[in-house]
């Protein structure tokens, strides 16, 4: 059997990270790249030995040769592009966050489902080696029942080469020496930032709603579906007029259990947070009726000493460290579940109906931030999200 031929749609920053689950297989190649960026699909196939360059998606959708698609464009492209792949009889991994609102979500899973393709919903930290050391550890009873879980999103903007307007940022704050410490974390293109402020583009804000995919999907994931959600969403200025969506505290009940999890996230202008990736550090804490457990990172390296995964129980602090815990890790991983679906006709960890599921945990948060109430996720209503201050988010320049 010749190999699952797979191409690459949007070369931007994520796409650096989507190569390295296809090395050493005999079964599935990246095949080619296509972005509407002709330069920049040219630079991401030359940087990474990959010759085939496509010069529309058309032209990808079009080619007889082609297994499937990664799409890793801005969100209010994911519908649409991902409905065009189905049609073309193409499987579909699509990045995160699914989709901008549940109506679209709907007509990409129907549209999967007519044309009997894979629909995978690319999102990696569910993949994420220590997440699932804790997720089988947890299931394996090693903490007894679980009672609650508390997680932790830290910010840091000092010195970052991805966080919008860093130094600007820190001088504000009166940072004296802004360059004291050297520069932390990958470059973003100043452009990601534009569609990621402008709502219309990225149907929310950077860190509940982009970001914080990943993190409802843990959440998900780890528990199952989830009742109601309470949530606080305030605003930090990252420069005059543009606005972040924290800080922000998140609770939620899971269904038919006496489970609740709570989650917030900071953005701190004069933290330095180390790491490779973008500079934002996560903590998650599972608390059962016997023990405790911890993990102490996923993008980031704040805790680079500490174990990867930790459990207190019976008067006892034990460390692990035996696991990949790169954060690449998790998309390898994340990768090779799309690979292996397509390959055998299997559903990946994370299908369209889950991406939905986790989408609307994201939505009626939202939504409760916005009405100042506990919102059950099965009333929620697709409503439109809030307009967030700040001259980026006013301008509506994608179609809806
Ligand atoms: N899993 C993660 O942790 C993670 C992290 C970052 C981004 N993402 C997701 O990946 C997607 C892309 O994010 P990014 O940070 O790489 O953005 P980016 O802005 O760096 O790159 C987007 C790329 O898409 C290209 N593009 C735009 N419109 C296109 C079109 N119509 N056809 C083809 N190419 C087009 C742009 O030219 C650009 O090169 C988003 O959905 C984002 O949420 C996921």
């Amino acid at each position: 059997m010749s190999a699952m031929k797979f191409v690459l749609v949007g070369c931007g920053r994520i796409a650096t990270l989507h190569v390295a689950g296809y090395a050493g297989r005999d079964d599935a190649v990246l095949w080619g790249v296509y972005d509407k960026n002709a330069g920049a699909a040219k630079k991401f196939g030359a940087e990474h030995g990959i010759e085939k360059i496509y010069d529309s998606y058309e032209a990808v959708l079009a080619d007889p040769e082609v297994t499937a698609v990664e799409l890793l464009v801005p969100h209010h492209l994911h519908c649409e592009m991902t409905v065009a792949a189905c049609k073309a009889g193409k499987h579909v991994s699509v990045q995160k966050p699914m989709a901008l609102n549940l109506e679209e979500c709907d007509i990409m899973i129907a549209a999967a489902k007519e044309a009997n393709v894979c629909l995978k919903v690319y999102e990696n930290f569910v993949h994420y080696p220590p997440y699932q050391l804790v997720k089988k550890m947890i299931a394996d009873g090693e903490i007894g029942e679980v009672r609650g879980i508390r997680y932790k999103m830290n910010n840091g903007a000092l010195n970052s080469n991805n966080a919008p307007a860093a130094k600007a940022r820190a001088k504000m704050a009166g940072v004296k020496d802004v360059d004291s410490l050297p520069p932390t974390g990958w470059k973003v293109d100043t452009l990601s930032w534009t569609w990621r402020l402008n709502e219309s583009l990225s149907g929310g804000g950077p860190l509940v709603f982009d970001d914080g995919y990943h993190k409802f999907s843990l959440f998900v994931d780890l528990l199952g579906p989830v009742e109601k959600v309470c949530a606080w969403i305030d605003e930090t200025p990252v420069f005059p007029t543009v606005y972040q969506d924290a800080p922000a505290v998140i609770m939620w009940k899971y269904k038919d259990k006496k489970v609740y999890g709570t989650w917030d996230i900071t953005s701190s202008e004069e933290l330095y947070i180390q790491g490779k990736y973008y500079t934002c550090d996560e903590r998650m804490e599972v608390t059962g009726s016997r023990g405790v457990l911890w993990i102490t990172r996923c993008t980031a390296e704040m805790l680079a000493d500490v174990a990867p995964v930790l459990m207190y129980r019976d008067g006892k602090l034990t460390e692990y460290w035996d696991m990949p815990h790169d954060w690449q890790d998790s998309f390898i991983n994340s990768t090779r579940d799309f690979i292996e679906s397509v390959k055998n006709g299997t559903p990946p960890l994370l299908t369209g109906e889950r991406g939905r599921e986790v989408l609307r945990f994201a939505l009626a948060a939202i939504e409760s931030a916005r009405e100042n109430r506990a919102v059950e996720l099965d009333a929620y209503g697709d409503k439109p999200l809030p307009k967030r201050k700040g001259f980026l988010s006013i301008f509506r320049l994608g179609k809806k």
